[in-house]
Parts: C-alpha cells; sequence; structure tokens
C-alpha cells in the first residue's frame, strides 16, 4: 500500500473508533458494571499532571462508577527501546503510590507487573501465529517509537503489541466486555488486539468465542501541554511532577519561557507559552482559559506564573498529601503489588486453560 493508500486507511480505522468508543461510553453510563476497563503505562519515570489529566482522572471515574479496573505496569515495556532497567524497582513501587494517591483504589482495582505473570506472557506464542510481520512492520506508533529511540528495531519493539495484547486479552475471555482508555498514539495496538481477538476465535473457537474484542476509549479530555507549550515530556523537562514539592514547582514554572507582552491573552497558536500556562490554571481550578487571562488583563507573565503556581499547589496539595503517608510505608505498597499479582495470574491461568481447550492443547 502507497503513503496516501495508508493515511486513508489510518483516518477510517480512527474515524470508527471514535465512533465505537462514543457508543461504548454510552453503554457504560447505563450499566457500568456489565464492563471492565484493563489499562497500563510503562514504569520509566514519576507520572506528572498530564498523566493526570490524560488518563488517571479517567481510571478513578471509571473504577468509581463500578467497573471491574485492571492497571498493568507494563515493565517489560521498558526494555522495547531501552537497553537498560535501571531504577525500575524504584519506578515500579512509585508508580502504584502515584497511582493511589490520585484515588487508585486496589481493592477496586487489580494493580499488576506483567513480568511477574507467567500465564500472561505464555499468551504471546499462539497470539504471534495470528499477525504477520507486514501487519506489524506498518504500525505507525512502533515506527515513531524506533525512530525517536534510535535503536534498530529490536524484536520486542516490533512485538510489543502483541504483546500488550496479551496484556489485554488474559482479561478478556469471561465474556464480560473489557474497555480501554488510551491516547490516540496507543490506538494501533489496541486495533491488533481487537485483530488478534478475533483471528483467535474464527480459527480456534468458532463455536464459542474464547475471547471479547477490547474496545479503545478514546478520551475527550484536552492533552495538556509542558510549560513551554510543546508536549509534556519527562526529556523535554517540561512537565509539573505529581511527587515534586510546592517550592519546585514553582520555581519550575517561573523558569518556565514567556513572552514580554503585558497583555494575557489565550492564543494557542500565536502565544503557546502563555497558552500552556493558562491551559495548566484552567485545568487545576475547573475554570475557562479566557476567563483566567481576562482577570489576570496586564499582569503579565509574572502574574500569571504566581497564579498557575498557586493553582496547581493548591490542586496537588491532597495528592501529595497522600503520597508522603504511602510513602512511609513501602513494605504496605509491595503487599498491594503482591496481591494483584496473585490475582492477575489467577485470571491469566483460567485464560490459559480455556486457550488450551480451544486449541485442543489438553492432554491430562
Ligand atoms: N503501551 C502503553 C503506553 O505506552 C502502556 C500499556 C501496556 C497499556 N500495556 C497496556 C495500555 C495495556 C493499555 C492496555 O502507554
Amino acid at each position: 500500500m502507497d503513503e496516501e493508500g495508508r493515511e486513508e486507511e489510518a483516518s477510517a480505522t480512527f474515524l470508527a473508533a471514535k465512533e465505537r468508543s462514543a457508543k461504548t461510553e454510552e453503554k457504560i453510563d447505563k450499566s457500568p458494571s456489565s464492563f471492565k476497563m484493563i489499562t497500563g503505562d510503562r514504569p520509566t519515570g514519576r507520572l506528572h499532571l498530564g498523566h493526570f489529566f490524560g488518563s488517571l482522572k479517567t481510571r478513578v471515574e471509571l473504577q468509581n462508577k463500578g467497573l471491574k479496573c485492571a492497571i498493568v505496569i507494563a515493565d517489560y515495556q521498558v526494555i522495547t527501546d531501552r537497553d537498560t532497567t535501571a531504577h525500575i524497582e524504584d519506578n515500579v513501587l512509585e508508580m502504584v503510590i502515584d497511582y493511589m494517591a490520585c484515588g487508585i483504589d486496589p481493592e477496586k482495582t487489580m494493580i499488576f507487573t506483567h513480568s511477574y505473570i507467567p500465564s500472561l506472557n505464555q499468551l504471546m506464542l499462539p497470539f504471534m501465529s495470528l499477525v504477520s510481520e507486514a501487519e506489524l512492520a506498518r504500525n505507525p506508533t512502533v515506527h515513531a517509537e524506533m525512530l525517536a529511540s534510535n535503536h534498530s528495531l529490536t524484536a520486542l519493539l516490533l512485538t510489543y503489541p502483541v504483546h500488550q495484547s496479551c496484556d489485554i486479552l488474559f482479561y478478556s475471555a469471561d465474556g464480560i466486555p473489557t474497555v480501554v482508555p488510551v491516547g490516540k498514539d496507543n490506538l494501533p495496538h489496541i486495533q491488533i488486539a481487537r485483530t488478534i481477538a478475533k483471528r483467535f476465535n474464527s480459527r480456534f473457537s468458532s463455536d464459542r468465542p474464547t475471547f471479547s474484542a477490547p474496545v479503545a476509549l478514546l478520551s475527550e479530555a484536552p492533552e495538556i501541554p509542558g510549560l513551554d507549550g510543546r508536549k509534556m515530556s519527562k526529556s523535554y523537562k517540561n512537565s509539573i511532577m505529581l511527587c515534586a514539592t510546592e517550592e519546585e514547582t514553582k520555581d519550575l514554572i517561573k523558569k518556565s519561557p514567556s513572552d514580554s507582552e503585558r497583555k494575557i491573552t489565550f492564543d494557542p497558536v500565536l502565544r503557546p507559552q502563555i497558552s500552556a500556562l493558562l491551559t495548566t490554571a484552567a485545568l487545576t481550578t475547573g475554570r475557562s482559559e479566557k476567563e483566567i487571562a481576562e482577570d489576570i488583563g496586564e499582569g503579565g507573565a509574572g502574574a500569571l506564573k504566581s497564579f498557575v503556581s498557586e493553582s496547581v499547589n493548591e490542586f496537588l496539595a491532597p495528592i501529595r498529601e497522600k503520597r508522603r503517608e504511602l510513602e512511609k510505608d513501602k513494605e504496605g505498597v509491595r503487599e498491594i503489588l503482591r496481591a494483584g499479582n496473585e490475582k492477575a495470574e489467577k485470571i491469566a491461568a483460567r485464560t490459559l486453560q480455556k486457550v488450551r481447550e480451544a486449541m485442543e492443547m489438553v492432554y491430562y
């Protein structure tokens, strides 16, 4: 397929996914307990305000609506595009802390690391037979990640959408439909999980489907820009970390680039830096960017920055307070992870047994 054909296909897929997402959201509102949610993160560092508004908030809402929920800390995904697992133990434990500080309740949401779930990982073998190399090679996100990593394409990076399908499908074999809240960049992976579910069913269990096809929930949440107007990313040092102190937060905001025009206006195209500050204030206060800009008026970037610091620190205060409490009990955090992992392995073992049965590989 040529470049143009590919783009057309991708945008048709996106529109279809968007429609499916909206319809599913309506159904969830009518009957939340007939759905399950699974989603995850790579433990490559601490979570920031972008994660909070982009995904954590939705997860907590779905959890509190009564869906059965699971979050995978995708530790094997860390080595898809980097050579080292330095600090991974710390990153994993701190991630559990960040989740809980934001309102994830381990009684309601199973938190697990995929490296501890052997039955989940074993699904990789039959699943690999269901996708072609060409299908994997044209995944735009894999391609973008390879370019960004400055690495050659490892076999793990090429096949990680299949591994992510294992993360999702081990949880999708009990007939209850699974939703996966993700950003647009993860959509191609959810598409592969859907393809694998359908192909497995038609190849091995056409009379009684083993897997239900997961549905991506594409959030409407505006992407919160980094303080410099670019995408919020750890490597740009433009992110407000949930774990930062009030002083660190204030400093970071103070040092963020702005312009010298005194009148504050919201104009993401012409004034991306000022607008990023306004969006940060808007999300953390629940007010609109325009209204805040009008309030600051001729006060200039200094007044805007003070307002942003105050809003962010006030918003994050309860989360940081909870973080500090959890930090004191690292053993407790490990226990939560152990319990989540044990539960996940039980579910994965059940799914793997169903897969064996469907493939007629039960020998005793
Ligand atoms: N690839 C996802 C990310 O980079 C993380 C992830 C791993 C995930 N397994 C998942 C997301 C399963 C949703 C479902 O953000």
